[in-house]
């Protein structure tokens, strides 16, 4: 058991969220603070709220038996789907309706979150109606407590990343990765537990998100990964160390994509057409997304 280096880590978390939540927003789009937590009201839509946030910060037990993978929401969301730059609720929740190119779509704020249990939580899709969809609705709405409608918000989603000076690769990928990222994550990807819960997210591998999800996608991941990791310590890798070691853990192994047609050669033309999916490409002998 690596239990000094878990404790470790851990210290090294509750002490850097805070300069994590510093970040100066751009000047462009509108500024907004979310309400504290501890706000959250007493009654009836207090307790839905609250429910909300267990789902987010617990999914692994609060949606046990719909997800397929060990991630909570709040593992990619950061401090609860709080966080600027973490692809956060409260600014996702303001600009819902709108169209998506991934479902070729005008979805609401339901079909969203419908989309991250299908591909981040490699699940099974909670209907609109379900109290797990509704409970985190709830959740997001108190987050937007008060948040301009109508305007883009500073720090949705990730922010935008350079590209890399030189092409990622993947060997680059894999000394970032040792160096690090693999203290925490483990060098198989397969993440930390303790008691069954999940400390230290899986990056790869079945207890990790599918082919469909957004951080499958080299661009997301290195955009995340420059905002917000190592956790602690964001901001310390280079531009070229992020699309390297995003390269790396998009080019391992993990659940098929729940969208799977006939092969992997056709399910690869019809969704992952682009430069930043590694499906389909043939890794280390492998062909990604063929299983074993
Ligand atoms: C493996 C990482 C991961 C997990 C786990 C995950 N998400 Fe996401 N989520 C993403 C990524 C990546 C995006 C896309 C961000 C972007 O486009 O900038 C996203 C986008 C979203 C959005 C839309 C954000 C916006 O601004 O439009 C919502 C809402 C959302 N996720 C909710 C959830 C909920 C609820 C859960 C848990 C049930 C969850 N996510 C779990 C990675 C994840
Ligand atoms: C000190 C421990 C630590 C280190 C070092 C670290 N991470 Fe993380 N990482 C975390 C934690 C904790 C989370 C989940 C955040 C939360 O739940 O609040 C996370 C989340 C993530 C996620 C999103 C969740 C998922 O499973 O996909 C990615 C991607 C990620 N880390 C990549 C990296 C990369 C790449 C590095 C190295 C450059 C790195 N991390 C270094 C602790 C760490």
């Amino acid at each position: 058991m690596r239990t000094s280096m878990i404790v470790t880590a851990i210290a090294v978390i509750a002490g850097g969220s805070a300069s994590a939540l510093a970040a100066t927003p751009a000047a462009k789009p509108l500024a907004f603070n979310p309400p504290a937590l501890t706000s959250i009201p007493k009654g009836k839509f207090g307790a839905e709220v609250k429910l909300g946030e267990n789902i987010f910060r617990h999914t692994t037990v609060y949606a046990h038996g719909i997800i397929g993978d060990a991630l909570n929401c709040s593992n990619c969301h950061l401090n609860a789907g709080a966080l600027a730059d973490s692809a956060p609720m409260w600014a996702a929740y303001t600009a819902y309706p709108t169209y998506r190119a991934k479902n070729k779509k005008v979805n609401n704020f339901g079909m969203r979150l419908q989309g991250c249990f299908r591909f981040s939580e490699n699940g099974k899709v909670p209907k609109l109606d379900s109290q797990t969809i509704v409970a985190l609705e709830a959740y997001s709405y108190f987050l937007a407590t008060g948040a301009p409608t109508g305007a883009k918000l500073a720090g949705r989603g990730y922010p935008k990343l350079a590209a890399p000076p030189k092409p990622a690769t993947y060997a680059a990928g894999e000394a970032v990765y040792k160096q690090n990222c693999s203290l925490c994550h483990e060098a198989d990807g397969s993440g930390q537990y303790v008691r069954g819960q999940t400390v230290f997210p899986a990056l790869w591998g079945s207890k990790s998100f599918n082919w469909g999800a957004g951080m499958g996608s080299i661009k997301n991941a290195a955009e995340f990964i420059h905002a917000n990791m190592p956790y602690g310590v964001a901001g310390t890798l280079s531009v070229q160390q992020a699309w390297d070691v995003a390269t790396y853990i998009d080019s391992q192994n993990r659940p098929q994509d729940p969208r799977f047609v006939k092969s992997v050669a056709e399910t690869r033309k019809k969704f992952h057409d682009n430069k930043f999916s590694m499906y389909g490409k043939t890794v280390n002998g492998h062909v990604l997304g063929a299983q074993k």
